[in-house]
């Protein structure tokens, strides 16, 4: 472990394993993954989104071309919001995670390893601290997270 710097802080972060990595029995690998990482697991669930729900998680890309087809994956099938505690966990997941396009991702990331396409990618993670804080509040409540 490097020492802690300035630089260091303690975050929370969101990740949604997404219905193709669920259905495809990578919830543990992509957890063992994380957890390997030294991202603490303070809160986990699993659930289906309602239309509604990924219509207003993903709201910030209702413009975009692929946002019916993003909303119709994510209600597709379960998915599995966990929230991440460590040190710089935001970027430290974005970089574990890898590029959106898995053709893009570096080796040995977890889109690299597991994803379809930019679409069908097996995970999300919060972009930046509003972000992660409004992502968490969106599944979790303050008390469940332990
Ligand atoms: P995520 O990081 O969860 O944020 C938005 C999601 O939209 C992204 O992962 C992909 O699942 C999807 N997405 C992003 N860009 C594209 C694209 N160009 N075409 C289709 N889906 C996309």
């Amino acid at each position: 472990m490097p020492l802690r710097n300035e630089f260091m802080a303690t975050e929370r972060t969101l990740t949604i394993i997404k219905p193709d990595g669920v259905a495809a029995g990578l919830t543990g690998a992509i957890l063992a993954k994380l957890e390997q990482a030294q991202l603490t697991i303070r809160g986990i669930r699993r659930l289906r989104l309602s239309t509604a729900q990924a219509e207003a998680f993903y709201a910030v890309h209702r413009e975009r071309k692929f946002f019916g087809d993003l909303v119709r994956f994510m209600t597709e099938g379960p998915v599995v919001p966990v929230v991440l505690e460590g040190e710089n966990a935001i970027a430290r997941l974005r970089e574990i995670m890898g590029a959106t396009d898995p053709s893009k991702a570096a080796e040995g990331t977890i889109r690299k390893l597991y994803a379809s396409n930019i679409e069908r990618n097996v995970i999300h993670g919060s972009d930046a601290p509003e972000t992660a804080r409004q992502e968490i509040a969106f599944f979790f409540a303050e008390a469940d997270l332990v």
